[in-house]
C-alpha cells in the first residue's frame, strides 16, 4: 500500500496507476490512530491488503471450510450463458479484483470477437495483487486493453473510468465488510456514478446456519488467524509501529443482532504500543480486542434494499442448490 508517491507501470497492454498518494499517508495514519484510540478499538479490514494479506487470502479462499468462493465461483461458471449481457465493447471495472481467479472464469465462456474489444479495470487497494493478476490475465486471454487502478474504492469512486457501457463486479461478498450505514452510502455514490446501460453484478452471502459460517472463519490450518494477525504487520509499516502479533489471539463469531461474523484481535497481556516512533501511545488491557473485520451476511430483504439505494433495477438473481450465496445483476436505466 503505497500512500507516498503517485506511481505509473506500463508492461505492454497492461497500464497501472497508483491514486493513494492523492489520500496521502498523514491522512491514513490519523484514521488508524483514531480508530486505536476509540473506546471499542477498530482497525479498517481494508488494512489486511498488503502483498503478505492478499496472499493470504488467496490461501483462505482454497480452504475446505471457506464455502463462500467456492460458491460464488460455481455460480459464475455458467453465468454467461444464463446472462443476457453483451460483452462486446464492454468495459468491466471490477472492484476489490484480489486475483481476478473470479473474472477470469467469466472471461473464459466469452468468443474471442468479444473478448479482443473488452477493457477490463481492476481495482483494489493492493498494487502485487493487481499487477501479479494482470499479467496473468493478459497471458491466457486477448483482451484490449488491461488499466489496473490501485485506489481506495470508498473515498476515490471518481478515479474509475467514465466512457464506454460499464459492468461493475463487486465479487467476495466485500460489500458486507462495510457497516449498514456504509452499504447504503457506498451503493448511492456507486448508483450516482452509474450511467443508463451501466450494469453491477454484485456477489452476496446470504444467512445461514451460524456452525457454517464459524467454521468458515475458523479454519483448522490458522490461515484466517495468520490474515487477521497480519494486519498488524500492515500497521507497524504503515504507522512506523510497534505491535508484536504474538500478543494476540484470533477470534472470529458469528454476531446474531447484527447479521454479522466480526473477528477481532484478542490482546493476550496488558501493553503500551507505539505508533509514528513514539508519537502516540496505545494503551490495550490484557484481553481487551482490536475489532479488525465484519462480514455482513444478507437477506432478501437487503438485496431490495441495495436496488432502492443505488436507483437500480434487479434483473437476475443467480444463486446455487443451497441459496448459500447469490449473484445479483443489477441495471441502470435513467
Ligand atoms: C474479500 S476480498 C475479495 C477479493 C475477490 N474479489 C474475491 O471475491 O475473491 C476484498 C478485496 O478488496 C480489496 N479491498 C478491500 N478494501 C478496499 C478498499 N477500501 N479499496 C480498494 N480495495 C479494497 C482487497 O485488497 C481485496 O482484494
Amino acid at each position: 500500500m503505497n500512500y507516498l508517491e503517485e506511481q505509473i507501470i506500463s508492461i505492454g497492454k497492461i497500464r497501472i496507476k497508483n491514486h493513494l498518494a492523492d489520500i496521502g499517508i498523514e491522512t491514513v495514519r490519523a484514521e488508524i490512530i483514531k480508530g486505536l484510540k476509540a473506546p471499542k478499538k477498530y482497525i479498517s479490514s481494508k488494512f489486511f491488503y498488503d502483498e503478505k494479506g492478499s496472499q493470504l487470502f488467496e490461501e483462505i479462499t482454497q480452504l475446505a471450510e471457506y464455502y463462500p468462493t467456492r460458491t460464488e465461483k460455481k455460480i459464475l461458471s455458467s453465468f454467461v450463458k444464463n446472462s443476457s449481457i453483451d460483452f462486446t465493447d464492454l468495459s468491466i471495472i471490477e472492484l476489490g479484483s484480489g486475483d481476478s481467479s473470479k473474472i477470469k472464469l467469466l472471461l473464459k465462456q466469452i468468443s474471442q470477437n468479444s473478448l479482443s474489444s473488452i477493457r477490463y479495470f481492476p481495482v483494489d487497494i493492493s498494487a502485487s495483487a493487481i499487477l501479479k493478476s494482470s499479467e496473468e490475465l493478459m497471458q491466457e486471454f486477448e483482451l484490449k486493453s488491461i488499466t489496473g487502478i490501485v485506489a481506495d474504492f470508498v473515498h476515490q469512486l471518481n478515479v474509475l473510468p467514465k466512457a464506454g457501457r460499464r459492468l461493475f463486479c463487486f465479487f467476495g461478498s466485500t460489500i458486507g465488510n462495510f457497516r449498514k450505514a456504509e452499504q447504503k452510502k457506498f451503493i448511492t455514490e456507486l448508483g450516482n456514478e452509474m450511467q443508463a446501460g451501466d450494469a453491477l453484478l454484485l456477489g452476496m452471502d446470504m444467512v445461514k446456519d451460524i456452525s457454517v459460517l464459524e467454521k468458515a472463519y475458523n479454519d483448522e490450518k490458522g490461515v484466517t488467524a495468520a490474515f487477521n494477525k497480519n494486519i498488524l504487520n500492515v500497521i507497524n509499516a504503515l504507522c512506523n509501529a510497534n505491535f508484536d502479533i504474538d500478543d494476540f489471539e484470533h477470534i472470529a463469531f458469528y454476531n446474531q443482532a447484527e447479521n454479522r461474523i466480526e473477528m477481532h484481535l484478542k490482546a493476550l497481556k496488558e501493553m503500551d504500543v507505539s505508533l509514528n516512533s513514539g508519537f502516540n501511545i496505545i494503551h490495550l488491557r490484557k484481553g481487551e480486542k482490536i475489532h479488525t473485520e465484519n462480514s455482513h451476511k444478507f437477506t432478501d430483504k437487503d438485496i431490495k434494499s441495495i436496488e432502492k439505494w443505488g436507483n437500480l433495477k434487479i434483473k437476475n438473481i443467480f444463486t446455487d442448490e443451497n441459496r448459500w450465496f447469490k449473484l445479483i445483476y443489477f441495471v441502470k436505466s435513467r
